[in-house]
């Protein structure tokens, strides 16, 4: 076993840190991660970490690319500062959109971003609900894949909603397995959206969507609402075709640009997110999002992991 535990954060997401911290009862560590005026990122870890069993817990949210710099410098310095073992805990998992080679001559990020954790140090990754599974195969050290549906299954389950009316709603295809899960969970029905991207990533429609939504209270559920357009698209079409009330529920909301406002004159009533990314002021302004604390769920990963427990208890 590791000999002591020690919890570290960088600036992307210390709120999430912070709880994570109080729910696993250990203090964060004391490290310094800031920039010199010349742009150049610099991390000081304050505490000895010789020996230790340590956890830098870091989105690698917007600002993706400082927050990625972040985590890799604070590996760097706590592989440096001889601790034993170096675990990352990367809630949301920057540029794993970009997980294959779909056009000519297009990069496949997440790989290289897997290479650049790997190769500062990290021995193992836990992170959750990765864009799509196989990117635990872009890493040669271990990766702890959680998923969060648990959490959106308990809130669901809170607003008393009888499971005949429910359905779970899929923007898409490549989701589908996603949405059937929570449905499973939910014990009602699932039904998938047919979305296609017309050129940018930015423009998405919605044709048709594939099961039986009239008269339901709908949940649309997804890994990432960015620009908002593919929920916005979806739900248009739900109320389209005679759903009585539609929900949301994102696991990462990123919530770019002007997203919150395109959710406030949606049919979409409320929007679940998880807490793996911050919110804005402006999106936190936003009546219609509700953020859901993961934070309980990677305190309790993270303490197992250092016991050298099995984690298979948080997947059912
Ligand atoms: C795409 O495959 C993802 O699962 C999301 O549907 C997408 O990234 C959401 O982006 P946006 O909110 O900009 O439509």
């Amino acid at each position: 076993m590791f000999s002591k535990l020690k919890l570290f954060t960088g600036n992307a997401n210390p709120e999430l840190a912070k709880e994570v911290a109080s729910f696993a009862g250990v203090p964060l560590g004391d490290a310094e991660v800031f920039k010199f005026s010349n742009d150049d990122t610099f991390v000081k870890i304050n505490d000895n970490v010789r020996g230790t069993d340590a956890f830098i817990i870091q989105s690698t949210c917007n600002p993706v690319n400082d927050s990625m710099m972040e985590l890799l410098i604070m590996i760097d310095a706590l592989k440096r500062a001889s601790a034993q073992r170096i675990s990352v805990v990367i809630p949301y998992y920057g540029y794993a959109r970009s997980d294959k080679k779909d056009q000519p001559r297009v990069p496949i990020t997440a790989k290289l971003v897997a290479d650049l954790i790997t190769v500062a140090g990290a021995d193992r990754v836990i992170t959750v609900d990765l864009h799509a599974d196989q990117i635990q195969g872009f890493f040669n050290i271990p990766v702890d894949h959680l998923f969060s549906i648990p959490i959106f299954v308990r809130y669901i389950k809170s607003m008393g909603i009888e499971e005949e009316r429910l359905v779970v709603v899929s923007p898409d295809s490549g989701g589908a397995n996603r949405a059937r899960a929570l449905a499973k969970r939910l014990n009602c029905s699932l039904a998938i959206g047919d979305k296609r991207r017309t050129g940018n990533d930015d423009n998405a429609e919605v044709l048709n969507v594939i099961g039986d939504v009239k008269g339901k209270i709908a949940i649309l559920f997804d890994d990432i609402i960015d620009t908002g357009g593919s929920m916005i698209k979806i739900a248009s079409k739900l109320e389209e075709l005679g759903a009585e009330r539609i929900f949301a529920a994102c696991v990462h909301g990123v919530l770019s640009g002007n997203a919150a406002e395109r959710l406030e004159n949606s049919p979409i009533e409320k929007l679940f997110i998880t807490n793996t990314i911050p919110l804005t002021t402006k999106n936190r302004n936003c009546k219609k999002i509700n953020q859901l604390s993961i934070a309980e769920l990677l305190a309790t990963a993270i303490k197992k992991i250092h016991l050298e427990e099995s984690i298979s208890i948080l997947f059912r």
